[in-house]
């Protein structure tokens, strides 16, 4: 017999890392989202209660990624109960870090809790996808797949859906910084180059597969040198206020690599440990607030686990 409450957390995760656009991505250990579900006898879906997001996301539970999940959950599985959800956002949305994939994990993992033989976690990646359709019109994985799975993950494929979990080095370190500037991801790609060349393409790819390589190898040196975007970040790092200075502040203070998170605003700063990490974040909080541009600042090694059932 299942339970009838239950509280999951769902970590933030840094989408892309740089060379690997919609196909890389990694979890954090903080910030994330946390969702409490009580099952009911209404067989409803219900929101009862939303904080921490300053009134703005929708109680409709057809509108909001964390209730539409959980809708195409129990029509999947055909489960007739109902539930009441209270989603206690702990991290900001809009800021690149995978907001929307958090909750929509977070109520995925919880409703799979409370059902009686529930899924093995990556049967719920497609509908966490679709979480993403709602929030953002495209059902990209490369913020899912990491916030549900924990690690760094490589989405091979995506028709058919094939996802990796890559080693990496555990005493990888980041540091991250969200400055309020307001990006909507649709935005983001909207900008994107449709087409690049061959001879941009193949050095792409080269980094990409340097990547990948490095975090096999446990590499950081090869990690960070391979972090080097030549088509996403010169596009989208003109909409972050002085990207290129904080990048340079970043890389001059001893990080292996600095770069933007998902679709920005939010830039990861890659380092081999937390001191680093925090001094540089520090460093770049302090610039921006010289400029008149408030940000938050996040610690965090690579989250190994996932989202993860409390109680
Ligand atoms: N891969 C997506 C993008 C992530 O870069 O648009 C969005 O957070």
């Amino acid at each position: 017999m299942s339970s009838s409450t239950v509280k999951v957390f769902a970590p933030a995760t840094i989408a892309n890392l740089s060379v690997g656009y919609d196909v890389l991505g990694l979890a954090l250990h903080q910030p994330g989202d946390e969702v409490i579900l009580r099952k009911n006898k209404t067989g409803k879906v219900t929101i009862s209660k939303i904080s921490g997001d300053e009134g703005k996301l929708p109680y409709d539970p057809t509108k909001n990624t964390v209730s539409t999940v959980i809708i195409d959950y129990l029509k999947q599985r055909n489960l007739d109960f109902g539930v009441d959800i209270e989603l206690n956002k702990k991290m900001p949305f809009g800021s690149g870090l995978g907001s929307s994939s958090a909750s929509a994990v977070a109520g995925l993992v919880a409703i799979n809790a409370l059902a009686d033989m529930p899924w093995e976690k990556k049967l719920l990646l497609p509908l966490a996808m679709e979480g993403e359709r709602v929030a953002c019109g495209i059902a990209h994985a490369d913020n899912v797949a990491p916030s549900l799975l924990g690690g760094v993950t490589l989405i091979r494929s995506y028709h058919p859906l094939e996802v990796i979990k890559l080693p990496f080095p555990e005493h990888l370190h980041l540091g991250l910084v969200y400055p309020h500037v307001n990006i909507p991801t649709s935005q983001a790609r909207r900008i994107l180059p449709q087409k690049v060349t061959l001879k941009d393409a193949s050095v792409q790819w080269g980094n990409l597969g340097g990547l990948v390589a490095g975090f096999c190898l446990k590499d950081v040196e090869l990690i960070g040198n391979s972090m080097n975007d030549i088509l996403i970040e010169p596009v989208r790092s003109l909409l972050i206020p002085y990207f290129d200075a904080l990048k340079n502040i970043a890389l001059h203070q001893g990080a292996l690599n600095f770069g933007i998170s998902g679709s920005g605003p939010t830039m990861f700063i890659l380092t081999n440990d937390e001191r680093t990490s925090s001094t540089i974040a520090d460093q770049i909080q302090r610039y921006l607030k010289e400029r008149n541009v408030n940000s938050n600042t996040y610690l965090s090694k690579i989250n190994p686990e996932g989202a993860l059932v409390l109680s």
